[in-house]
């Protein structure tokens, strides 16, 4: 018999308790043990709900029960995560965590202590939902220089777009859809701002290279500023709007950032709508490959904890070797990236040209205005030769 206590019973975990009652026989069967949840803790009460019997809401109670194997960290946040966390590892007891801002800023301490005790820290559900993507990096893309790494890392923000696109919905009813259907973040600005997903790219890098990437060295820049103007453009292109988190590994050098880009059709990336989030990988040997599904919401981000409940139940005794050591990586200077980018101006055609030479230009009826997509060049010369220009927006592009 192995007990886990779950901290926190908001939607993950209570879609945690609800994923190990259904499928409490396969879990059972895929780990080797009978699995018991012993405690929840929350600071709220849950009157006529059954969980009611096991909710504790000290945490003592669980970091002091040597009959607590497992430690389930659903809460968000870094306060009073980290504290909980590391000291459950501390005790002895394996954390599985689908905390993302927690992985982010301490993945690798937690990590080194997890080894050190002999013990695992696992965190599949961080990033990308019910997606595997944290084992197969970990475990299978072994054998590969990871060249890239490109995804949509936030259900909020891509349901939001593909709304945008596909209804000519208005960016704050969207939003509102989003977080009515359990997918936002407690504060949204964490979804439509990026930083979301800035702290899942992050946690992808720091595993690609095995050394810290630190979130707050990556360029981020989210959504809210996406107008029905943009959407259109983006289909005049024969693309849609996307909001990436991007590594791209160049001669040495790597470019880390989230933005929303104008990728096109032909995109590995332009199917991936809704809530859905998509990774896209290549490796030097693989080639390309890519991971989809769920990437919020309860049950599927629960699926992903339960998952590593298994497989630290699994591995009991046994540290699963991650390597992600606290080395911090120096990024890629943003001007020396490269992209096609698409503005939109108030200045004239002959300006346009004077300042960048042979441009494509773009129209949407209705827009009285001057839009168009330059060559391929650097971010630094893209900003230099865009201040001879009145311009409403630019947006990267992958096209
Ligand atoms: N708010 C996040 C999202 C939840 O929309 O993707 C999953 O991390």
């Amino acid at each position: 018999m192995i007990n886990i206590a779950v901290l926190g019973y908001g939607t993950v975990g209570s879609g945690v308790v609800e994923v190990i009652r259904t499928n409490q026989d396969i879990v059972n069967k895929r780990s080797g043990q009978d699995i018991k949840i012993k405690y929840v803790l929350d600071l709220r009460e849950f009157p006529g709900d059954p969980v009611q019997e096991i909710l504790v809401h000290d945490y003592n109670v669980i970091l002091n029960d040597p009959e607590v194997d497992i430690v389930v960290e659903v809460m968000g946040g870094l306060n009073p995560a980290y504290n909980f966390v590391k000291s459950a590892l501390e005790a002895g007891k394996s954390v599985c965590t689908s905390n993302k801002e927690l992985v982010a800023a301490h993945g690798a301490e937690l990590l080194a202590i997890a080894k050190e005790k002999n013990l695992n820290f696992l965190f599949e559900a961080s990033v990308g939902g019910g997606i595997p993507i944290i084992r197969p990096l970990n475990q299978s893309l072994t054998a590969d220089e990871i060249t890239e790494i490109t995804g949509i890392l936030n259900g909020t923000t891509n349901y939001i777009l593909s709304k945008m696109t596909d209804e000519g919905s208005d960016f704050d009813s969207v939003l509102k859809q989003a977080q009515e259907l359990g997918y936002a973040e407690r504060n949204p600005e964490a979804d439509v701002e990026g930083y979301d997903a800035c702290r899942k790219i992050a946690i992808l890098t720091s595993l690609v290279l095995g050394k810290q990437v630190d979130y707050q060295d990556i360029y981020t820049e989210g959504i809210t500023k996406i107008t029905d103007a943009e959407i259109k453009y983006a289909k005049a292109l024969g693309g849609s709007i996307k909001l990436l988190g991007m590594s791209k590994f160049v001669d040495g050098t790597v470019y880390s950032m989230v933005s929303p880009f104008i990728i096109g059709k032909d995109h590995p990336l332009a199917t991936v709508n809704g809530v859905f989030n998509g990774i896209f990988i290549n490796g030097n040997v693989l080639g390309d490959t890519m991971f989809y599904g769920s990437g919020a919401g309860k049950l599927p981000t629960a699926s992903a904890v339960v998952s590593d409940v298994v497989d630290a139940v699994k591995h009991q005794g046994t540290n699963i070797m991650t390597i992600w050591d606290s080395e911090k990586v120096a990024l890629g200077d943003m001007d020396t990236f490269n992209c096609r980018y698409f503005v939109r101006t108030k200045s004239k055609k002959a300006e346009v040209e004077a300042a960048f030479g042979t441009v494509s230009y773009v129209t949407v009826e209705g827009l009285d205005e001057v839009a168009f997509l330059t060559e391929n060049m650097t971010e630094g010369d893209f900003n230099q030769k865009v201040k001879a220009l009145d311009m409403i927006y630019r947006l990267r592009t992958a096209l």
